[in-house]
């Protein structure tokens, strides 16, 4: 098993996220009762049953790269014909669907070509709901600045806007998760790296090291950056 999957393997999610987020946010994008819905980068399906709440008479495409996560939301939703787990690439996610949401996963994409790439996968009226990371000051500490280098393409949330609107969408709605998101991420997280220091070899010593440089980055300057959650829909 890979380093990644030795630590991530059966964690509740895989980025930020919560309940009343995903609420607010269905809220905005009022899917109908009978959404045809995609999670476009699922990971471990956190967010599953709680858009099947918003959308009981639907049915939900969960998609992912990885098998694993793909295998375990196959398991755990086996006897809900609602559910198809697939893995794929969600740069070509199918379709038409009244709502694509997409959690902590459209970086892999970019906000812009993610967009431009689903409009033609959603369904008249349909909308997107995604969470990106954004600067929430012009003047990060030197430490979050240097630790988030690794994702360049980082903005503030004018920035965000900025992208979205280039790939001709309109916002309904955004806002930041609130730190409970965070916390419902890295928790759980912490108490994995805990239990797996005592034994590891350099290789995971040194992926656990890098882990626990993430968290210690958020829990120091998490007021910094955060996970913009935005609504929107094609112009
Ligand atoms: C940060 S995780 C978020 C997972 C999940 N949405 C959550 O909140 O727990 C990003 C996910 O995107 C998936 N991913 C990355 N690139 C992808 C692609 N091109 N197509 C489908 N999934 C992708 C990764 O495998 C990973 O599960």
């Amino acid at each position: 098993m890979s380093v990644f999957f030795t630590i991530h393997t059966d964690l509740p999610r895989e980025g930020p996220g919560c309940r009343e987020s995903l609420d607010w946010a269905m809220s905005v994008a009022q899917p109908p009762r009978n959404a045809r819905i995609c999670d476009a980068g699922c990971g471990p399906g956190a967010d599953v049953a709680r858009l099947l709440d918003h959308a009981p008479e639907g049915d939900l495409l969960a998609l992912d790269l990885h098998p694993d996560f793909i295998e375990r939301v196959a398991r755990g939703w086996a006897q809900d014909g609602r559910v198809t787990a697939h893995q794929g690439d969600m740069a070509t996610p199918g379709g038409p669907f009244d709502l694509i949401w997409s959690a902590g996963a459209v970086y892999h994409l970019g906000v812009t070509e993610a967009l431009r790439g689903w409009r033609g996968a959603l369904a008249p009226g349909g909308r997107i709901a995604f969470s990106e990371l954004v600067w929430t000051t012009d003047a990060p500490a030197v430490a979050a600045r240097s630790f988030w280098q690794a994702y360049p393409a980082m903005t503030g949330i004018d920035g965000l806007c900025r992208r979205i609107d280039a790939a001709d969408y309109r916002i309904l709605g955004e806002r930041l998760l609130p730190q409970a998101a965070w916390r419902n991420y890295y928790d759980p997280l912490s108490e994995r790296v805990a239990r797996l220091r005592e034994g590891a070899d350099a290789e995971l010593a040194a992926a656990l090291d890098e882990t626990e440089r993430e968290i210690a980055v958020w829990r120091a300057h998490g007021d910094d950056f955060g996970y913009l959650l935005c609504v929107v829909e094609p112009r």
